[in-house]
Order: structure tokens, then C-alpha cells, then sequence
């Protein structure tokens, strides 16, 4: 496709109505067995587009082409779930004897992932501090070979210095990732500031709809065969009906986006003025740590942002959060419906200690009324 705006691209990459009868979706193509016509076909493999489900299919090339197009990436890669993607990433470039640079503030099970898989093949993790900035090249060693950032950070949403991390980092020769679900494209762009790999769970915005697992590796051109083998050879790989359902929600992802910024910042800038709210960690306002890294490096912000109760008796909370009308209790983000999370960072960090006292609760607010979403908050607040 010619050079085209994002909104155009989210329309239209990937789809091949011609291929397809017209249809403007590429179909979900339910394949393990891709037969050859005669042996000098069978030949050509590795060099065929499509050899055996798990190394690709039409449903996993049209997603990935998608996503590459929207990331300005050489190449794109769909693996079976958020998590499974930020593995590949993290086993990728690293073997025994390196170190890694992981951000304090990452998604649980990316910190598992390293404790429970990369150090067990002899591969040294450090967390540092997520405001670090530019003095991360202080914690440069010269086996390391990878910085990982998460912005904003799981449950707490310290925005990082991008620019500043990926900078030092380059200049050593390291490379660097991101975790950026939270912002998806439509809000930045990590390989258009340099970053060497880009990673989402398309669980969550990209697919839109809380009905499928998937994950997504977008990289430049210098770090596509490391990432592409390693997904390949952990096995990873989206199913078919999952691929169908990433690619469908990638068509409505600038209006869901739009509407859940919108609904958010309605709510996050009135939960700042509730007398039960002691903080609110929402990007786009000042009281986020990082809002002026924010500022510098976003195009937008999506619907999930923490709050800081000043209650924190645990029946006074329950109440709360068990008479919610609208929100539920879950442990995702990004669908269409509005959900809480009442996980606690503080047992979780070790580089940059999690210092605020009060209740930590994770909001996605969702494509519901506005008005509705705050009438649930408010009498679920004044339950505290
Ligand atoms: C920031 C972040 N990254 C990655 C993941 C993992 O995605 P998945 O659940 O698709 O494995 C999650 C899941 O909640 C997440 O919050």
C-alpha cells in the first residue's frame, strides 16, 4: 500500500479482498497440514509462504502485516498471548552469562518470566527504577544485552523517559524493547523513537472485545531473525480464530480508543477531586509520576489508570468493591466493559520501593455512559 495516514492503515492493511472472493476479512484459516503439489514444490521450503500451520498461515500473515504497517515496522510477529510474546523478547537476546535490564514497575508475569525462565538458564536480571532516565547507562555492564521498558507501568503507571533509556542504550550497543499495550500505536510509536522491538498483548485494545488471547513482536530490521527463529522455535503461534478476531478489532481501534481516552479522563480528573481518592495515577494528569514524559513522547491516552484510597480496611473495601453495578473484578484490561483490579504493588517491587500507604486500585473504564460510570464509582466510594 502507498504511503497511507494510520486511520487508513487500520482500515485496510491486511486485507486481500481479491484472494477472497471479495470478502473484505480475510477468513480464519483453520491449518496444520499444508500439502505440496509434487516434490520439487516440497523442495522449496523453507522458501514457500506457507510450509505448516505453526510456522504461519493466510490468518497469521494478514494480522501481522497489519500490525507492521501500524507500528512502521520491518516485520510483525503474532504469538499465542501477550505474555508468550514478551518471552520470545526476552529470550531472543539473551543467553547464559548476559544481563538483562528490566524495568521495576513491568507486568507481573513479565518479572515471573524472568525469575522463573531466564535466570534459570543462567541469564543475570537486574530491575532498576523506572524514572531512572538517562542514569541507566550507570547500571550498564558489558554483558548486558537487553533493556526492557513497560510505559506506563503495570498497576502503578510511572511514565518512563523513553528517549533518555533508549538513547544511553544505543549508544552502548544494547538493545532495547517495550512493552506498549498500554498505548497501542494509535498513541506511540516505540520504533519510530528508536526502540529496536515493540511489544503488545493484542488481548487487550487490539482485539478489543475481552474474547481472545493474543500476543504481537514488532521489530526493526536488524532484530527480526533473532525474534522471528525464537518465536518459532518456543512453538508460539495465534490461533486461527483468535488471529481473525485481532485483525477485526485493529478495524474499530481508533474510535474505541478515542472513546475510552475520552470517558477515562472524564472520570480520573473527577476522582481527583473525591475526598476517598488520594492519588490519581492517570498519565495525562500531573499528579502521574512521568506525566511530563508523557507529555514529551504520547499522542494520546487510553482508558486505564490507577487510584489511591485512603481506606484501607479490608470489609470497607470489600464493600466497595462488591457493590459495584458496573464494574467488575478482573484481572485485564483494555475490552469494551469497564473493570477494577485491586492488586497491591507494594510486595511487588524491589528497585524503586512503592512508597504510597494507602489502597491501590487499577481502573479500565470502558465504551459504557460516562455519567453511568461515575454514578458507580461515586456510591461505591461513599460504601468506604
Ligand atoms: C502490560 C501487560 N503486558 C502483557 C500482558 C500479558 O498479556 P496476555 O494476558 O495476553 O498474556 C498483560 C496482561 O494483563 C499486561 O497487562
Amino acid at each position: 500500500m502507498s504511503k497511507k495516514s494510520f486511520e487508513t492503515l487500520l482500515t485496510h492493511a491486511g486485507s486481500k479482498p481479491d484472494e477472497y472472493h471479495g470478502a473484505v476479512n480475510v477468513p480464519p484459516h483453520r491449518m496444520s497440514t499444508i500439502v505440496f503439489r509434487n516434490y520439487a514444490d516440497f523442495e522449496k521450503v523453507p522458501n514457500v509462504p506457507y510450509s505448516y500451520g505453526r510456522a504461519g498461515t493466510p490468518s497469521s500473515a494478514a494480522f501481522e502485516e497489519a500490525i507492521a504497517a501500524i507500528e512502521g515496522a520491518y516485520r510483525s510477529v503474532s504469538t499465542c498471548s501477550g505474555l508468550s510474546a514478551i518471552v520470545t523478547v526476552l529470550m531472543a537476546f539473551t543467553q547464559a552469562g548476559d544481563h538483562v535490564l528490566m524495568t521495576d514497575n513491568c507486568y507481573g508475569p513479565s518479572r515471573k518470566s524472568c525469575e522463573e525462565i531466564l535466570r534459570r538458564f543462567g541469564v543475570d536480571v537486574e530491575y532498576y527504577p523506572p524514572m531512572i532516565g538517562a542514569d541507566i547507562a550507570k547500571l550498564f555492564r558489558p554483558n548486558t544485552k537487553l533493556v526492557f521498558m513497560e510505559a506506563p507501568g503495570s498497576l502503578t503507571f510511572e511514565v518512563q523517559d523513553i528517549g533518555a533509556i533508549t538513547a544511553a542504550a544505543k549508544k552502548a550497543g544494547i538493545k532495547t524493547a517495550i512493552d506498549n499495550s498500554w498505548a497501542t500505536p494509535l498513541f506511540f510509536r516505540p520504533l519510530e523513537f528508536g526502540i529496536d522491538v515493540s511489544m503488545m498483548t493484542a488481548t487487550k485494545y487490539v482485539s478489543g472485545h475481552s474474547d481472545c488471547m493474543l500476543g504481537v513482536v514488532s521489530t526493526n530490521e536488524e532484530s527480526w531473525p533473532q525474534v522471528k527463529r525464537t518465536a518459532l522455535m518456543l512453538g508460539l503461534c495465534g490461533g486461527s480464530e483468535e488471529l481473525y478476531l485481532g485483525l477485526r478489532g485493529l478495524r474499530t481501534l481508533n474510535v474505541r480508543m478515542l472513546q475510552h481516552q475520552k470517558n477515562a479522563l472524564d472520570i480520573a480528573t473527577w476522582l481527583s477531586a473525591q475526598p476517598q481518592v488520594k492519588r490519581v495515577h492517570h498519565p495525562a494528569l500531573p499528579s502521574c509520576p512521568g506525566h511530563e514524559n508523557w507529555k514529551k513522547y504520547y499522542k494520546g491516552s487510553s482508558g486505564t489508570f490507577g487510584i489511591i484510597l485512603h481506606q484501607t480496611n479490608r470489609e470497607k473495601i470489600a464493600a466497595m468493591l462488591d457493590g459495584m453495578e458496573i464494574f467488575n473484578l478482573g484481572f485485564s484490561w483494555g475490552g469494551f466493559e469497564s473493570l477494577l483490579f485491586p492488586e497491591q504493588p507494594k510486595p511487588i517491587r524491589t528497585a524503586a520501593a512503592w512508597e504510597e500507604e494507602g489502597f491501590s486500585l487499577r481502573l479500565h473504564i470502558g465504551l459504557e455512559d460516562a455519567e453511568d460510570i461515575r454514578a458507580d464509582l461515586a456510591a461505591g466510594l461513599a460504601r468506604l
